[in-house]
Order: C-alpha cells, then sequence, then structure tokens
C-alpha cells in the first residue's frame, strides 16, 4: 500500500508538484516556536471562512430572492427542510463569529505590531479583507427580508445620498429603486453569494501568499531569520507540520464547542445575533422604533451619529476605517511587540479598546443627549489613537528587545 502509494505520488510529482508545494508551505515551512493564543485566530477566520461558504451553499438551495418569497423561504429552511434550521443557524452564528474571530485578530496585530515592516501589505491586504467582510454581511442581512433588513439597508444606502453632486444618483443606482425593493434584493443576492465570496477567497489567497514570503511574526516581535542554524534553518522556528497543525486543531476544538454551545443553545444571542425586528417580514410601510446594525457594525454606526451633520458624520464613519489602512506607517516604534514599548503604547491601546467598545455599544442603543455627548467623546479618543501615534510611539522609551525568542 504504502508502496502504491509513493508510486502515486511519483506520478503526481511529476506533472504537478504537489509534495514541493506541500513541503515548501507546511512539511519545511518554519514558524516561530513561541506563537501563542493569539496565533489561533488567523486558522480559526479559515474555517469560518469554509464554514460560510459551504452552509452558504447549501441556504441557496432552497432561498428564494424575490421580495414575495425570501421571508417565507427562510421559514420553510426553518422548519420544512431536513436540518435546514442547523444550516441556517450555523450561517448566521458563523457570520457573527466570523468578526469575534477577526476583531481578535486584528487586536493581536495591535498587542504585537505585526503591522509593522516587512508585513505592511499582509495588514493591507488584511484590511481590505475586513471591507469586503462588512460588505459581505451587510448584503446577506438583506436576503431574510424582514424588518430590520429592510430598514437597515434603506438607511445605509440612503448614506451615499449625502455625497455631493453624485449621492442621489450613486444611491439609485446601487439600489435599483428609488427605495429598497426587489431589485436591490436581487442584486445584494448576486453580490452576497457570488461577488464578495470571490472576492474574499482572492484576498485571503493574497494574505497567506504575503504570509508565507515573510513569515510569520511573533509576540516577541524578533525576526528569527537572523539566527539561523548550520542547515539554513532558524534556531528558533520549527516547521509547521506537523507542530502548528496540531496545535491549530486544538483551537478548532475549542472554538467548535464555544460555536456549537451558542448555535444550539442561544442562536439569537439576546438579540445581538440575530435582532427581533427581523422575525417579522419587512414592511415598507412601518418603521421599526429603533434601527440599529448587528453588533460589529455598530462602533461605525455610533461615529457616524455622533457628528450632528450628515455629510461629516459619513466622512468621519469612513475616515475610522480608512485610518486602520495606514496604521503601519502611523506607528514609528523601534520595536514591534507591545512587550518592549513603555507606558504611553500600552495606555493608548487600553483606551483604543474601551473606546471601540464603548462606541459598539452606544450604536446599538437608542441615542440620548448624554449618549450623544459619550459617542463624541469616544470618537475623539478612537481618532486620538491614531493621530497621536507617531508621536508618542517615537517619544517613548523602550526596553531592548532580546536575540533569541523568550516564551
Ligand atoms: C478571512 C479573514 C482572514 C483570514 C482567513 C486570515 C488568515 C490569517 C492566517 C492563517 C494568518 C497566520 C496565522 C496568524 O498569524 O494568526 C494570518 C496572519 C496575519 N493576518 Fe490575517 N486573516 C484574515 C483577516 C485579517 C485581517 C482583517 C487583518 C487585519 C486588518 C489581518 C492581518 C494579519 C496580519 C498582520 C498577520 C501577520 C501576523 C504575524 O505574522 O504576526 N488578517 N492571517
Amino acid at each position: 500500500m504504502a508502496n502504491e502509494k509513493g508510486r502515486f505520488m511519483t506520478w503526481v510529482d511529476a506533472r504537478f508538484p504537489l509534495t514541493k508545494i506541500w513541503n515548501e508551505q507546511a512539511a519545511e515551512y518554519h514558524a516561530p516556536k513561541n506563537l501563542n493564543f493569539w496565533y489561533y485566530f488567523g486558522s480559526l477566520a479559515l474555517l469560518v471562512l469554509i464554514i460560510q461558504i459551504v452552509t452558504g451553499i447549501w441556504l441557496t438551495m432552497a432561498y428564494n430572492p424575490s421580495a414575495e418569497g425570501a421571508f417565507a423561504s427562510v421559514e420553510y429552511i426553518m422548519r420544512d427542510v431536513e436540518y435546514g434550521w442547523l444550516i441556517r443557524y450555523m450561517h448566521s452564528t458563523g457570520a457573527s463569529a466570523f468578526f469575534v474571530v477577526v476583531y481578535l485578530h486584528m487586536f493581536r496585530s495591535l498587542l504585537y505590531g505585526s503591522y509593522k515592516g516587512p508585513r505592511e501589505l499582509i495588514w493591507v491586504i488584511g484590511m481590505c479583507i475586513y471591507l469586503a467582510l462588512m460588505a459581505e454581511a451587510f448584503f446577506g442581512y438583506l436576503l431574510p427580508w424582514g424588518q430590520m433588513s429592510f430598514w437597515g439597508a434603506q438607511v445605509i444606502t440612503s448614506l451615499f445620498g449625502v455625497i455631493p453632486i453624485v449621492g442621489d444618483d450613486l444611491a439609485l443606482w446601487i439600489r435599483g429603486d428609488y427605495v429598497v425593493s426587489g431589485a436591490t434584493l436581487n442584486r445584494f443576492f448576486a453580490m452576497h453569494v457570488v461577488a464578495l465570496p470571490l472576492i474574499i477567497i482572492a484576498l485571503v489567497v493574497l494574505h497567506m501568499i504575503a504570509l508565507h514570503e515573510v513569515g510569520s511574526s511573533n509576540p516577541d516581535g524578533i525576526d528569527i531569520k537572523d539566527q539561523k542554524d548550520e542547515n539554513g534553518h532558524p534556531v528558533d522556528g520549527i516547521v509547521f507540520h506537523p507542530y502548528y497543525t496540531v496545535k491549530d486543531l486544538v483551537g478548532v476544538v475549542i472554538f467548535l464547542i464555544v460555536f456549537c454551545a451558542v448555535m444550539f443553545f442561544a442562536p439569537e444571542m439576546g438579540g445581538f445575533f440575530l435582532e427581533a425586528p427581523n422575525f417579522e417580514p419587512a414592511n415598507p410601510l412601518v418603521t421599526p422604533d429603533h434601527i440599529a446594525p448587528v453588533w460589529y457594525m455598530t462602533p461605525y454606526y455610533a461615529i457616524l451619529r455622533a457628528i450632528p451633520d450628515q455629510f461629516w458624520g459619513v466622512v468621519a464613519m469612513g475616515g475610522a476605517i480608512a485610518v486602520l489602512f495606514v496604521l503601519p506607517w502611523l506607528d514609528r516604534s523601534p520595536v514591534r511587540s507591545l512587550r518592549y514599548r513603555s507606558w504611553p503604547s500600552k495606555v493608548a491601546l487600553f483606551i483604543f479598546v474601551v473606546s471601540f467598545v464603548v462606541l459598539g455599544y452606544l450604536g446599538l442603543v437608542e441615542p440620548t443627549e448624554t449618549r450623544a455627548l459619550l459617542a463624541q467623546i469616544f470618537t475623539v479618543l478612537y481618532f486620538l489613537f491614531f493621530l497621536a501615534m507617531p508621536f508618542y510611539t517615537r517619544m517613548e522609551k523602550t526596553k531592548p528587545v532580546p536575540t533569541r525568542v523568550t516564551k
């Protein structure tokens, strides 16, 4: 049997570089030996991407992308299709899980300065993935054709109307109608099931190519390629397979336990993952009392509402995302990891995380005068984290970085 496998692989390798790719990318690919908990989230993001694609294909088999049939077809999936409820809950829980995992993955980059040279492109491609993921989630949210689907899409597409000169035409072009309608649903469906998945998969491939070109960073932010043994392998590196394939499997098992617990026992997650108004069919004549996006978009929604003028609100919201793209060039610190930085960087990151969470909360609840003021304060803090970065990262004292990885 082993001999036959060997003969088969020789046959394949003479025609396609399978063993060569496997060795280069896994069996002989050296990753730092000190990758910790925070490095689970890249492989978990890949897992959730696969879950979303597979469950999405099955949902599409029974879903009806029309204003007349969409809501009823989702109910049909939930009640009549064999295991339809499971597939739908996997997909809806998967959407939120995607953002949980991606936010933790991005936070790791902030902790250890993973975005700093030579990994700027990994970060920029990651940001493109993040943008594409938000678009994917936004288009997908219209598909159940519930009240929140309809009114959420109405609010967001109307935002394009504030752009000077071309705004109204642009909003009309995006919706394909004067208001959100069946035409909008059809095009959002096309974007959600074909265009954006293709874009996301392509971007993830680019992300991985860029990562394997320069290699993973690590919690110490040391370049492991600087110290090599007599065979030319980094002394602080271990081969990806089997060490990290097995380690990542541990993360997968723990993640799946949490994922299943949410999916089976709290798929609505108290209205965070599936909002209550979305259990009512879309009604263009009745506006829900309170329109709010799903939790992963609410920090930006709070920034939008914090600015009284709608145009500048949209600019601030766009700016809040755009500024993340240039992060690698704002950070002027000579060291990567927070471990070797001083209190200004640590305090700044803490304030940033608090601002993001508070803004997320403020974007979820109904605005009052106090909340509007709070949203303005935390919007300023959010931007300060980035705009003050070139100064505090250059001025603070850093600790000496060891030559070999610690733990
Ligand atoms: C579908 C979404 C994504 C997938 C599947 C993905 C996958 C991965 C994987 C497998 C790794 C290597 C393991 C690890 O470092 O955890 C990685 C590294 C990295 N990712 Fe992502 N990623 C995604 C989104 C993002 C986003 C949104 C960003 C940031 C905006 C980002 C930034 C980075 C950076 C900077 C690294 C290098 C980390 C280092 O070497 O220390 N990724 N990604």
